[in-house]
């Protein structure tokens, strides 16, 4: 439409008059990633997006996603102004560990090595020893299991059980999960496997122990785009936000990509694999964060210090 046409040249000429970079993750909207690609911007998975923003020289960070990448963004950059389209995109895993409980936990298990996953406030972040993203996770957690180290896991129980089964890694696990992940089910895959037996599946390891047990490959978001290039297949299961699609669909063009069931009974649904809050990243409220310097991220310099150092640990790491 129009005016969508005439919201994307505004932001093309704010970018530039704000000497800004947008980052995008692959479940925003489409129009927006389509955007961060052609303005030099990156679309990535959120270790990506926390090395590109960390990484780039703009002055000006626009984060397309929600609110801890926009956090980590200020967190690993202070000096830069990092703006998000809204500051209302939280994540269930975020919500289900408050910063409160999450420390009288770790308090009750002095003798864990604490990991959290970066779907977690600034706060949570601070008490932590490590953090990792779901690319990432695995070879962190084998290396701290290799020195003899045992695991405070928050807060993904998926991820967390996930994590666990490959490593062998004693973990004691915070009781959180993806709403959006949650809801895929193992039977409504076989029953879609079953009309097309020759489809991979391709699983987030956010999803339920159930789902990743049938998955052909189980991966970050980046992962997942990769190994749909890599697998001889040519039709696709994907448990994972729909917002992926675009990408992934790029990737592989002659591909056919089907949507994980989200329902036990085989029918697709159209609406339940996509992340809320990374449906309210608009091109209309981008535009605004940039013309108004609008949704800015804040992190208490104390804090930051603190969260920065496990982060540190994550970008650091050599696998
Ligand atoms: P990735 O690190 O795989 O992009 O995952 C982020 C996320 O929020 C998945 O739900
Ligand atoms: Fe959080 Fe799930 Fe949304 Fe990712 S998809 S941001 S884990 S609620």
């Amino acid at each position: 439409p129009a005016e969508d046409e005439a919201r994307v040249d505004e932001i093309k000429h704010l970018l530039k008059v704000r000497n800004a970079v947008l980052v995008a993750h692959y479940y925003t909207d489409d129009a927006i990633q389509h955007l961060a690609e052609e303005t030099g911007g990156c679309v990535a998975d959120s270790l990506e997006m926390a090395r590109f923003g960390a990484r780039h020289d703009a002055s000006t960070l626009v984060v397309a996603g929600v609110r801890f990448m926009g956090e980590t963004a200020k967190i690993l950059s202070p000096e830069k102004r990092v703006l998000m389209p809204t500051l209302e995109a939280t994540c269930s895993l975020d919500i289900g560990c408050p910063a409160d409980e999450f420390s009288a936990f770790c308090d009750a298990h002095p003798d864990r090595t604490v990991v959290v996953y970066a779907n977690t406030s600034a706060a949570v972040k601070a008490r932590a020893d490590w953090v990792v993203t779901s690319s990432i996770a695995v070879d962190v957690i084998e290396h701290l299991h290799a020195r003899g180290e045992k695991i405070l896991w928050a807060p993904d129980k998926h991820l967390g059980g996930y994590i666990q089964h490959k490593t062998g890694a004693d973990m004691l696990l915070w009781d959180g999960a993806c709403i959006v992940h949650d809801e895929f089910k193992a039977r409504g895959i076989q029953d879609l496997k079953a009309l097309y037996p020759d489809a991979a599946v391709l699983v987030h390891p956010e999803s339920p122990a159930s789902v990743v047990e049938i998955a052909d490959a189980v991966g970050s978001t980046s992962q997942l785009i990769n190994t749909a290039r890599e697998l001889p297949h040519q039709r696709l299961i994907v448990a994972t936000d729909r917002g992926i699609f675009f990408k992934m669909q790029q990737a592989v063009p002659e591909k056919t990509l089907f949507e994980a069931p989200t329902a036990g009974n085989g029918a697709t649904c159209k609406s339940c694999a996509h992340c809320p809050w990374m449906a309210m990243n608009a091109l209309d409220n981008l535009a605004g964060a940039l013309r108004d310097t609008s949704g800015e991220i804040f992190v208490d310099a104390e804090l930051r210090q603190r969260a920065l150092k496990p982060l540190e640990r994550m970008l650091n790491f050599k696998r």
